[in-house]
């Protein structure tokens, strides 16, 4: 917790600490990420005063800058980090977790375990909203690792007596992403031939971070979201190929997809795995890119009154500024 001292790693309209006045406070951690930026955005917007949970400071500030956030900098896997975040505040807005799992973090013990004791920890303070960002496909019974831990912390939100409100997002796209992202930055890596894992075949439904942060502010916003499950796609389902065709078609290339099954891949992402430090798949993550995730059903977007937008070229124009060099550097 000692950065939290540093101001000098603060934007210059950031705020240390809680505010004075906790009254329509929402904190969101996992506030630096991807869908965390877009959210505090939505959320101030709105008008609310947002604290956020980081544990970077000098990496959130630069992702937050220009939003007027308090701080609290730590590890949310510790108690003290928990309640500093949650004193005060009228709504958790809980995002954080991870998809890849690195030295000394395990997917039970950050999106499971974790979700569980910040619900203890809210519930200690006194806090009954509680708005949770799931995963489309995650379940307790799912055979992936991943997709288990996060349908095991859903439960735990859905089992609490708190005022909860859970999204289900398919993939999520815009500047910034990292599934997206990493599929044009293999397209820069990968000169001639692309490899589609599973052959490409599985169905997603990429979706907005713009909708998706705008739905969580609405949620934030409605009572009659309370107790409510939402899955969030965009407006078209699409295969693994018809989306790389998409992505290919932004950065304005070609390359011949070639389907390669999963089983061939998996001992050459092992390898990967080992060799760069910040390995573009992992083995845990590539089953996923062979199954099927839309969503049952889209009509989130009505109840909630947020648009839709849809996986186009257009949409896609922050893939142009990817380059062989930052496609290899982001490796390490
Ligand atoms: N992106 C998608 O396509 C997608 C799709 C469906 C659902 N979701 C869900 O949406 C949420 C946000 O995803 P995202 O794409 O924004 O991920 P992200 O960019 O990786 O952001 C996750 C954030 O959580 C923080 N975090 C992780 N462990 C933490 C810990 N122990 N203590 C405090 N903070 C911690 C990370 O902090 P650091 O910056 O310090 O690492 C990071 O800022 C997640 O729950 C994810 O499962 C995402």
């Amino acid at each position: 917790m000692e950065e939290f001292e540093r101001e000098d790693a603060m934007p210059p309209d950031a705020k240390l600490g809680p505010p004075a006045d906790a009254r329509g406070t929402v904190v969101v951690t996992g506030a630096a990420g991807f869908v965390g930026t877009h959210a505090c955005r939505a959320l101030v917007q709105q008008g609310w005063t947002v604290r956020v949970v980081v544990r970077r400071a000098q990496r959130a500030a630069q992702q937050l800058a220009g939003i007027p956030v308090h701080y609290v900098v730590g590890d949310l896997r510790q108690a003290a980090t928990r309640s500093d975040a949650v004193r005060g505040v009228t709504t958790v807005v809980h995002l954080a977790a991870i998809a890849i799992e690195r030295a000394g973090q395990s997917y039970e013990e950050v999106n499971t375990n974790m979700t569980a004791a910040l619900i203890e920890a809210a519930r200690a303070a006194g806090v009954r909203r509680f708005v949770h960002m799931s995963q489309n496909g995650a379940s307790s019974a799912s055979p992936h690792r991943f997709l288990r831990s996060k349908g095991v912390a859903e439960e735990h939100v859905r089992a609490s007596d708190l005022d909860w409100t859970v999204f289900r997002p398919s993939v999520i796209f815009g500047r910034g992403d990292e599934f997206v992202t990493v599929l044009a930055r293999l397209v820069r890596l990968s000169p001639v031939i692309y490899p589609l894992p599973g052959g490409g075949t599985a169905r997603f439904q990429p979706v907005s971070v713009t909708d998706v942060a705008h739905a969580i502010a609405a949620a934030v916003r409605r009572p009659d979201t309370v107790r409510q499950s939402y899955p969030l796609g965009g407006p078209e389902a699409l295969t693994l190929r018809e989306m790389i065709e998409r992505i290919l078609g932004a950065m304005g290339t070609s390359r011949i997809l070639v389907p390669v099954p999963v089983t061939v891949l998996r001992p050459i992402i092992a390898i990967a795995q080992r060799v760069f430090p910040r390995p573009p798949v992992t083995t845990a993550l590539l089953g996923l890119l062979a199954l099927d995730n839309t969503v049952p059903d889209s009509t989130a977007w009505a109840t909630l009154g947020v648009g839709s937008t849809p996986f186009t070229a257009g949409e896609l124009a922050y893939l142009r500024s990817i380059t062989v060099r930052e496609a290899w550097t982001a490796m390490w």
